[in-house]
């Protein structure tokens, strides 16, 4: 099954703090094809998870449009056509890794899938042992792993990632973005991916997006070059480097830039 297109549509944003007004997104329009992979990097409080909780309905646009295949973000939920895994893992405190994991069809009122699949999210995270541990039990690192899991639960044909490896020590996060490349790969979820790290977007991504300061505008859109499958080889390649280079200058901070 192909991922479904996502896409923004000159998508405007303000939150209203305390009678301040901060714009997160005065136009934005960004088009994810049906099972692409793209990396969204930009500084912090750009408006990245904001995007994410557009993308899923968790807030709303003040203008533009949001379409999953042809349907709205909450509809397409329903389904079960979205994975994601936020930026804290969100898990439910009182509930254990298998529960946890269990969540979406819950929510959605589904059928669980049989343990096997449940089985095999918990040994792709390798947190076989500790299916019955509650979050309070596991480290940071675990918990994320856990959200992982949770996010690719239903086979999901878009899905949505806020720093999933954020709180992992480098070689885990190797190793989890091996896992992410060869999921993908054999499932093609249409993926967006927000990273902090410019060597994982550019590993991962077939398609790099730099976002600005806010009002967040898009400042570079790379497409990545590397055949697929991605060896950890790749990673010492001076075409990497140069590339991932030329991604990090945007990042940097620009002239007359006033950080709020
Ligand atoms: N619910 C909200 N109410 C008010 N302001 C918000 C809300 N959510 C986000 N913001 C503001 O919007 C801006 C963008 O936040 P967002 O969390 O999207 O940034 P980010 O790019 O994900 O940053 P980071 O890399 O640190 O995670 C920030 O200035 C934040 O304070
Ligand atoms: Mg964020």
């Amino acid at each position: 099954m192909q991922g479904l297109p996502l896409s923004f549509v000159d998508v405007e944003k303000t939150f209203h703090i305390k009678g301040q007004a901060l714009t997160v997104f005065e136009q934005l329009t960004l088009d994810c094809p049906g099972g692409s992979f793209t990396a969204l990097l930009g500084p912090s409080g750009c408006g990245k998870s904001t995007l994410l909780r557009l993308a899923l309905e968790l807030e709303t646009a003040d203008a533009g449009s949001i379409l999953v295949g042809d349907e709205r973000p909450s509809a397409a939920r329903k389904t079960g056509a979205v994975g994601v895994a936020f930026q804290d893992a969100a898990l439910l405190p009182w509930r254990n890794v298998e529960d946890n994991i269990l969540l979406p069809f819950q929510v959605l009122g589904t059928k669980p899938p049989d343990p096997e699949h449940i089985g095999k999210l918990i040994r792709l995270v390798g947190l076989e042992g500790f299916e019955k541990a509650r979050p309070e039990e596991l480290s940071g690192g675990m918990r994320q792993r856990v959200a992982i899991a949770r996010s690719l639960a239903t086979e999901p044909r878009v899905l949505l990632m806020d720093e999933p490896f954020g709180a992992l020590d480098l070689i885990l996060r190797r190793q989890m973005n091996l896992e992410l490349q060869r999921i993908w790969s054999a499932a093609r979820p249409t993926t967006l991916l927000i990273t902090h790290g410019v060597d994982e977007a550019v590993y991962l991504a077939d398609r790099v997006i730099v976002l600005s300061a806010r009002p967040a505008e898009i400042l570079a859109d790379i497409t990545i070059p590397f055949a697929r499958p991605r060896a950890p080889e790749l990673l010492r390649d001076p075409q990497f480097h140069k590339l991932c280079d030329e991604i990090g200058a945007y990042l940097e901070p620009q002239q007359n830039q006033t950080e709020a």
